[in-house]
């Protein structure tokens, strides 16, 4: 089949590189030239686990291409994604569809034959039809179903997540579309990942109802994690003993800073934005993004109350800067929020991240980075441990003892176990844990 993916970001080109590889035609369209120059050449804008093997062999073996020109790859096109962001809209918080809408409207222009045109960007309940109306608008003559497919992959476990999905959702009444995306996926299908049709406003509500119910339950973990730290309880073994309840099941339940990242945070503010428009409010959506929003200060206040309530001119190092492991992805990150406010408050911030440092300086470019973990580590007056990166799972502490200036270990995604640090001398201070914990 031949398929376009117009924006080539971390949905567009990891849905479009292991479509190729599942033996589609595949070309990914983006507006930014310098981007598809550099997957021309064999160089990703991203850094994903085992992507760039993909996108090179399918690229070689002429099955995905990359161009900024839409029109010409829509042309021959069975099925088109659209895969562009859809960023929080300055002002509101409603999902901005700008770049969806745009996308919709050249395909418009380009589109021949029957064509699918499917939305797996993160778009709110009733998006496919203003993708339709705008399509219809433009090209009267447009042979088009507009269906929805919403995606569901991890960033740092996209290619493994993308090839086995749980399931695969998509939102079409129309029996040629339905044809045509029983085709697209199915070498899915034959690995037995379920696919599950419904309408298209249900599909669209699917992604945001699934994001809002996740980051539910992380924030749920992380107000337990505050009231275990006041009554003498270790949030660890209450999360243990819950998530073997398999109604309740154990992903997801990890205390630390607050979710962050470019879904979690977008898509609960949009969803609220949706309910309250409609007069349905979700007051559960609503009371989770307040909780999380306080929570990423509340972390720096936890590492101020670490150096003894003060931490004008100490050095701080801060250890991870990703919103998770695996991933160059700044976006949102509890990171900003916390050397953000820990800076406000004096501090003098070195910061070591394996993959976002560069576009970590293009944020914060007032902070010194070190090259490793021992570098920021010299002269520091606290370690806070911000993103769990397999690195910093077996610090050397001896050597960093040694380091520092004050051995302190601020660990906010519970990381090591408490007498481990202490064993090395540090003073240690988790989220939600109790003395000496395992
Ligand atoms: N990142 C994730 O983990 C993830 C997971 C599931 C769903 N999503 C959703 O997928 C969508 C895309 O997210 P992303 O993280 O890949 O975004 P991204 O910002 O990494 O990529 C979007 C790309 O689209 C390009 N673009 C914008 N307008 C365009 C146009 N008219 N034509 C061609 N290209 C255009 C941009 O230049 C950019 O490269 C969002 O709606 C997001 O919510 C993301």
């Amino acid at each position: 089949m031949r398929l376009v993916m117009v924006g080539a970001g971390y949905v567009g080109l990891v849905s479009g590189a292991c479509f190729a590889d599942f033996g589609h035609h595949v070309i990914c369209v983006d507006t930014v030239e310098a981007k598809i120059e550099a997957l021309k050449a064999g160089k990703l804008p991203i850094y994903e686990p085992g992507l760039e093997a993909i996108v090179r062999s399918n690229a070689e073996a002429g099955r995905l291409d990359f161009t900024t020109d839409l029109e010409e790859a829509v042309r021959d096109a069975d099925v088109v994604f659209i895969a562009v962001g859809t960023p929080s809209r300055r002002g509101d918080g409603h999902a901005d569809l700008s770049y969806v809408h745009a996308a919709a409207r050249q395909i418009a222009r380009a589109v021949t034959g029957f064509t699918v045109v499917v939305t797996k960007s993160t778009v709110p309940v009733g998006t496919g039809d203003e993708v339709e109306r705008i399509i219809r608008e433009e090209n009267p003559d447009a042979d088009i179903a507009v269906a929805s497919n919403p995606e569901f992959l991890r960033e740092g476990a996209a290619i493994a997540d993308f090839k086995r999905p749980d399931r695969i959702v998509i939102g079409t009444e129309d029996e040629r579309a339905i044809a045509l995306m029983k085709e697209v996926y199915r070498p899915l299908y034959i690995n037995e990942s379920p696919l599950f049709f419904c309408e298209r406003r249900t599909s669209e509500l699917i992604k945001y109802a699934g994001n809002a119910f996740l980051a539910m339950k992380i924030t749920f973990i992380n107000e337990l994690a505050d009231l275990c730290e006041k009554v003498g309880a270790d949030v660890q073994k209450v999360a243990k003993g819950i998530g073997s309840d398999k109604r309740i099941g154990g992903k997801f339940l990890h205390a630390g800073p607050g979710y962050g990242g470019s879904c979690f945070p977008k898509d609960t503010l949009a969803l609220v934005k949706t309910a309250q428009d409609n007069e349905s409010p979700l007051r559960l959506v609503e009371t989770t993004v307040a909780v999380n929003d306080n929570r990423k200060r509340a972390m720096a206040r936890k590492v101020i109350a670490a150096c003894g309530g003060e931490v004008r001119g100490k050095r701080i190092a801060i250890l991870g800067l990703t919103f998770k492991p695996n991933t160059d992805d700044m976006r949102e990150s509890p990171a900003l929020t916390i050397i953000q406010a820990l800076q406000d408050k004096g501090a003098v911030i070195a910061a070591y991240d394996p993959e976002g440092m560069a576009s970590a300086r293009e944020l914060m470019p007032d902070i010194a980075y070190g090259q490793n973990v021992y570098e920021i580590a010299e002269g520091a007056d606290a370690l806070v441990l911000v993103t769990e990166w397999d690195e910093f799972r077996a610090l050397d502490f001896r050597r960093l003892k040694r380091l520092v200036a004050e051995p302190v270990l601020i660990d906010l995604r519970n990381v090591y176990p408490v007498h481990e640090t202490e064993r090395h001398g540090f003073r240690y201070v988790g989220v939600g844990r109790l003395a000496g914990a395992n």
